[in-house]
């Protein structure tokens, strides 16, 4: 494998092309609008797998979109890595603050990438970050080098709660079997200093619904006289979180794990800046739970917060009325050991309480997951970390993330294996939001960093 670093080099060009054409379909999962252009990166994904080297590749049909699945399988004695990606992406709006069209992709120099970036919706999450694998595969078959099996399985409802990949893996568990799962959908703490996540959040997401009068009323016959939903729903969001920050649902914080002082110290261990952190924000202050650092409360803390809120009129001018319904989205990232269907139940059943008789109230649960922790002393973190140490000549830190892969913990509990996180986007690389973007440096990096990973972990399975 000594020769991955030229193969980047020669191939950069195709590679960065090859991507941005996949960049260019808009696979958002969460608005039917676009269905056939999931459908179509699918098959995009499918003919860049056999066109890399798998021997075997299909879409495999699910209640929802498909799932690739490709495999090039070279000895049964040999240990499999299952790569797990995913090819949707989450919707653009609101389009008028990118700074380029979402699905035209440029690259574009950044403070923090000053070599490029790609600008595009799933340039990072997670179409460049999964497509690394494909790209460090294809260099292994083209060089004779690729040490173990390999299976692919890349799904295209991640962003809408992996609902169908949890009905494929629950029924192919023998054709899943691996011996570690590797996953590119996470990120590292700079490119100076890598890292590699050794945790995810939980989530349990709801919707909820307050109605008061039966139709929307006069607010200045009817103000004052009856139950305003949207007052009642803000008085009652804000009651969710005391003055020190803490979430106040009885029993929500009943199985979170408290760390040892020694853990906290070492986590504090990590090159942070809070300085750099709120400046990069535009915030005068950072703000949260009392008793826990900024990494502690976006890591290994459960959180609660409103996603979306609506009801009335929010049109041009003003309109008098006190309306007949309010709504909001709420998530809350959970801890490993909290139960996501226990604390949507707690969440439920304390919301109802606190309602006023004047208004009705309604939980919908939207989806969930639990966390994840990876233990740092298995074969496949050590393989992952000598990856890293070679291409960045420097060890990589593990390092707890606040996001949420739900589908981990579901791959631990059918397919008894663990789960590998190498991610190489940044915090900044704006996922989820307007101008998301992934280095230059960082796809190519990945790229030359996988194969280690693969010779590494089949050298140390031995
Ligand atoms: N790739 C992200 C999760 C992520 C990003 C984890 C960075 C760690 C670091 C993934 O695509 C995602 O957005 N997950 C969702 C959850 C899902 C159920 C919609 C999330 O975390 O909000
Ligand atoms: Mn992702
Ligand atoms: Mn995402």
């Amino acid at each position: 494998m000594d020769n991955i670093k030229q193969y980047v080099q020669e191939n950069k060009e195709r590679f960065l092309n090859e991507l941005i054409e996949l960049l260019k379909i808009p696979s958002v999962s969460a608005d039917s609008a676009y269905s056939q252009d999931v459908i179509d990166t699918a098959n995009a994904v499918k003919t860049s797998l056999e066109k890399a080297g798998c021997d075997f590749v299909e879409l495999c049909e699910t209640p929802g979109y498909p799932i690739v699945y490709g495999e090039k399988i070279i000895d049964a004695s040999l240990p499999t890595v299952l790569v797990y990606g995913h090819y949707d992406v989450q919707p653009a709006d609101p389009i008028e603050l990118w700074t380029s069209p979402p699905f035209e992709p440029v690259i574009k120099a950044t403070e923090l990438h000053p070599e490029g970036a790609i600008f595009a919706r799933g340039a990072c999450d997670d179409k460049g970050q999964m497509y690394m694998h494909v790209k460090a595969f294809e260099y292994m078959i083209q060089n004779n080098c690729l040490p173990c099996n390999v299976k692919f399985m890349i799904e295209g409802e991640e962003e809408v709660g992996s609902a169908s990949l949890g009905w494929f893996v629950e029924r192919n568990q023998a054709k899943l079997a691996n011996d570690v799962i590797l996953i590119s959908d996470t990120g590292m703490i700079s490119n100076q200093q890598p890292s590699i996540t050794t945790g995810l959040r939980g989530l349990s997401y709801v919707e909820v619904e307050v109605t008061g009068p039966n139709r929307d009323l006069h607010s200045g016959l009817y103000g004052g006289a009856v139950a305003n939903p949207i007052n009642i729903l803000t008085k009652m969001i804000a009651s969710l979180h005391d003055e020190n920050n803490h979430i106040t649902i009885p029993g929500f914080y009943d199985k979170v794990e408290e760390l040892s002082i020694a853990e906290r110290e070492k986590m504090a261990q990590r090159p942070y800046s809070e300085d750099a952190y709120k400046k990069a924000l535009d915030i005068e202050e950072v703000y949260g739970e009392t008793g826990y650092t900024t990494n502690e409360r976006n890591s290994i803390r459960p959180t609660l917060d409103v996603n979306g809120i609506w009801g009335g009129y929010t049109g041009e001018g003003a309109k008098t009325v006190i309306a007949s319904k309010a709504f909001a989205k709420i998530s809350m990232r959970l801890v490993p050991n909290q139960d996501w269907e226990e604390i949507t139940k707690l969440f439920t059943k304390h919301f109802e309480s606190i309602a006023p008789k004047a208004a009705k109230v309604k939980v919908t649960p939207h989806h969930g997951g639990q966390g994840y922790v990876t233990p740092i002393d298995s074969v496949g973190y050590q393989a992952a970390a000598k990856a890293y140490a070679d291409t960045f000549g420097i060890q990589p830190i593990p390092v707890r993330s606040g996001g949420s892969i739900p589908i981990v913990a579901l791959f631990e509990k059918e397919l008894k294996s663990k789960t590998i996180m190498m991610g190489f986007g940044l915090d900044s690389d704006a996922i989820h939001s307007p101008n998301e973007h992934f280095g230059v440096f960082n796809y190519l990096k990945g790229i030359e960093t996988i194969p280690l990973f693969y010779k590494y972990f089949t050298e140390l399975s031995k």
